[in-house]
């Protein structure tokens, strides 16, 4: 016996689980059994395909998240820390589903006077023809009991891990309670044709069962993401069998609940009054929609042995191999130089195509110069400083024209069409450098 976990290193994470006996080939023991015929294959052709139409969340930026609405008889994880707004992003769509069917609300981590404090607040006042039911319950058996009574075609259950069935003897949120919960009830609600909501709780300590352990069981995975210290919230789709994945929406969580928040570029521009030095404007793509992204970039003499580096909403190792690049192909002394740089709006991106972005702004910080506030910087920037290409070039041109911004540099390989900005095309990181009005000479 371990008592601590020899993959991740946790220790008294290890949990016994009995296992049916197996037989020497590794098969279940018993047998089964061959006799009873229940389900006989079909051809593809013979299956009847009732197309259902997709249920409207209420909210658009959800809509598109999930691919163009709920799929009836889907199964939904919503997966995000602890009051990041789960339950009051679902209790909304639960609201706006009623309005035309039977929804279920599991409540299992709070009463139901509580759920009923959060309608108010979000302004809902269900009509009493309204059919919303709410269940405080935390016992899997009992739920599905009502679930057989009422016959609702979606339910929610906030969350998963505070559920339990009886037969097992792990505490709620264990994994084998969390996984065996889940499969009971997607077997029911695929069987009854029931939509399934289901909220999963993120720890960074990593003590409960995250959604993790049901990413393949469940038909759509999102993750309700934001700064804790902002009030906007991302929702993120991870998994999506019905629709694309890495799509966002982008929510702000006010007094009044989720408010969402169609033209999500203007809340990552940051104050465009006053450009600063080391700011550069980049379009970085979630999923298929371009946002525009404010970067800052600020350098200054270290006073440590080894220099700082802090990206924030940008990955680290791909910020270290952009300084690296900017040492070794344009000799700027990094290595004697604190460097930091920031996505405007606590967002995260990932991308490639904002490397052009992340050097031109620590350029613009070491010279401590201002970028043109009217160009956008779209480019991946390979170790050899060369420039490549970067996907859906023209939707991100798109979205940087709409936003009133003038210029593009863009990736020499990338050049096309009119985009109806004006177009740099730079080839190499110092070509792009040499090309700006106010770095150019200076380097
Ligand atoms: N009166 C209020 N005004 C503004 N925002 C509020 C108010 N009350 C709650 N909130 C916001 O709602 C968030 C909690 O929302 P909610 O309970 O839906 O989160 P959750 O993800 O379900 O949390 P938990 O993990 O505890 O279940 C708070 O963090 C806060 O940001
Ligand atoms: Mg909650």
């Amino acid at each position: 016996m371990f008592g601590r976990c020899p993959d991740c290193g946790a220790w008294n994470s290890l949990q016994e689980v009995k296992l049916p006996p197996k037989t020497r080939l590794g098969l279940a023991a018993e047998p089964i059994a061959p006799t009873v015929q229940t389900q006989t294959a079909i051809t593809l052709a013979e299956v009847n395909h009732y197309a259902q139409p997709r249920l409207p969340s209420g909210y658009s930026e959800l809509d598109r998240v999930l691919g163009g609405g709920l799929v009836p008889g889907s199964l939904v994880l919503i997966g995000g820390e602890p009051g990041i707004g789960k339950s009051t992003l679902l209790l909304a769509v639960a609201d706006k589903l009623a309005q035309s069917q039977t929804v279920l609300y599991v409540c299992a981590e709070e009463s139901v006077q509580q759920v009923k404090m959060r309608a108010q607040r979000l302004g809902i006042s269900p009509a009493t023809t309204t059919p919303l039911y709410l269940l405080s319950e935390i016992d899997l058996d009992i739920i599905l009991g009502q679930l057989q009574i009422l016959q609702p075609a979606v339910v929610v259950i906030d969350s998963i891990q505070s559920l339990y069935l009886n037969s097992l003897s792990s505490a709620p949120g264990s994994v084998s309670q969390v996984r065996e919960c889940t499969a009971i009830l997607m077997r029911f609600a695929k069987k009854e044709n029931i939509t399934l909501l289901i909220v999963g709780h993120v720890t960074k300590e990593g003590t409960l069962a995250g959604p993790k352990v049901l990413e393949h069981l469940v038909d759509t995975v999102l993750y309700f993401e934001g700064d804790r210290f902002a009030s906007h919230r991302l929702l993120r789709s991870v998994k999506n069998r019905f629709g694309a994945t890495q799509e966002v929406g982008v929510f702000e969580m006010v007094d009044a609940g989720l408010r969402e928040i169609s033209n999500p570029s203007a809340l990552f521009l940051g104050s465009r009054e006053e450009p600063t030095p080391g700011t550069a404007t980049i379009v970085s793509c979630e999923g298929t929609r371009p946002l525009v992204v404010e970067l800052q970039a600020l350098v200054s003499p270290t006073s440590y042995a080894s220099p700082r580096r802090t990206a924030t909403g940008i990955e680290t190792n791909r910020f270290l191999q952009i300084l690296a690049v900017l040492e070794k192909r344009l000799g700027i002394p990094l290595s004697k130089l604190d460097a930091y740089v920031a996505a405007a709006g606590g967002l995260h991106v990932s991308e490639p195509a904002v490397d052009l972005g992340v050097a031109l702004a620590v350029a613009a910080s070491f010279k401590d110069r201002i970028l043109d506030p009217a160009t956008v910087f779209i480019g991946e920037v390979g170790l050899g400083g060369q420039i490549r290409a970067v996907s859906q070039l023209e939707a991100r041109l798109r979205e940087a024209a709409k936003l009133g911004f003038q210029r593009a540099m863009i990736p020499k390989t990338n050049l096309g069409q009119d985009y109806g900005l004006t177009i740099v095309p730079v080839a190499t990181v110092q070509e792009a450098i040499r090309s700006l009005p106010t770095i150019g000479k200076l380097i």
